[in-house]
């Protein structure tokens, strides 16, 4: 079996937008274009970018609660994304989401134990009285939770701890895989590092692999073995996370990371402000999307979409005129 547990290729997601009095079809947005990575088992890869370029779209993609309108999304080899419905059903127990915002995530009518139990039920596993209660107890020690918050309610949690149970909700199928979708960004500052320390050592006590979106770099580099740039739906560059802070090619990577202060390069750290606005995804500009904001850029970038140099086995980016170190 290959070494990857997900395999991405060229996945695409084009949006159609309907206008007018009979809701006609009138664009488009491309939110992800040809799109193609792997993550290998126990690894997280981190997915960062401007809001809007795509990145909460192709984690649902992947997961098919949106489907794709194109590519390829292989789980342990198999190609998911035409399986059937009862197919999909034993799959997606091993690929699950946990989203940005705890406080809507929760059903407010059910309780922590109800919670729990329903993706349980959903997926007949434990099914005996002592066997489940035992498993929940394991879940709610799991994400450092006490026993007896299995009879209260969402409401009578902090962010951070309902993030908690959103995450041992996820935990409660055993899956493989899990898209984290900005899990701590709706937390506050002081507890995040919490979340993220949690997910971190969940990862290495389950063997789980994550891909892991946020627009907290910092965040990011923490937690990521490799990270993953995505603008106007483009993944635009790949790397390990010490080079993509190093020695990033792509000159949006570099304005990207140039915003964080960073212990190697405190002192002498030269902020990269970008000029101009995101262009619109359903009218992205010619050549490289970039091109209107790139400082870097030539004609053939004006031209024509970059195809993807590998600079390395682990280093991937799009660029005509990439940066020199
Ligand atoms: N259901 C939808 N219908 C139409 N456009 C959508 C829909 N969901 C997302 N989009 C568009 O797709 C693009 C990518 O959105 P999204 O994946 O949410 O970005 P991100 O998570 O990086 O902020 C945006 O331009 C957004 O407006
Ligand atoms: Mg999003």
């Amino acid at each position: 079996m290959s070494e990857y547990l997900l395999e991405v290729k060229n996945l695409c997601k084009t949006f159609p937008i309907k206008g007018g009095l009979l809701g006609r079809e009138v664009g488009a947005v491309r939110a992800v274009n040809e799109v193609s990575f792997k993550i290998k088992k126990g690894e997280t890869l981190g997915l960062v970018g401007e809001s809007g370029c795509g990145k909460t779209t192709l984690g649902r993609s992947i997961l098919r609660l949106i489907e794709p309108t194109s590519g390829e999304v292989l789980f342990k080899g198999k190609d998911i994304v035409n399986y059937s419905p009862s197919e999909m059903r034993a799959i997606r127990r091993k690929m699950q989401i946990i989203f940005q915002d705890p406080y809507a995530s929760l059903n407010p009518r059910m309780t922590i134990g109800d919670i729990l139990s329903e993706p349980m039920d959903i997926h007949e596993l434990h099914t005996g009285k002592e066997e489940r209660k035992a498993r929940l107890l394991k879940l709610l020690s799991q994400v450092q939770l006490p026993p007896d918050a299995l009879n209260k309610y969402p409401h009578e949690f902090s962010g951070g701890q309902r993030q908690r149970i959103c995450i041992a909700r996820a935990l409660a199928v055993e899956p493989e895989f899990i898209v984290c979708d900005e899990p701590v960004s709706a937390l506050d500052v002081s507890v995040q590092a919490q979340v993220v320390n949690l997910l971190m050592d969940l990862q290495k006590e389950l063997g789980l692999t994550y891909l892991f979106i946020a627009h907290d770099l910092k965040v990011v580099e923490y937690i990521s073995n490799r990270v993953a740039v995505m603008y106007l739906g483009n993944m635009v560059e790949v790397a390990e996370s010490s080079e993509l802070y190093g020695d990033a090619k792509h000159p949006y990577t570099k304005a990207l990371f140039s915003a964080i202060p960073h212990p190697t390069t405190e002192g002498r750290h030269d902020r990269i402000i970008l000029e101009g606005d995101i262009p619109s995804p359903m009218n992205p500009p010619k050549g490289c999307h970039f091109n209107p904001r790139c400082w870097n850029a030539k004609d053939v970038c004006r031209e024509t979409f970059p195809t993807q140099t590998h600079h390395s086995d682990t280093h991937m980016y799009r660029c005509y005129n990439p940066i020199s170190k």
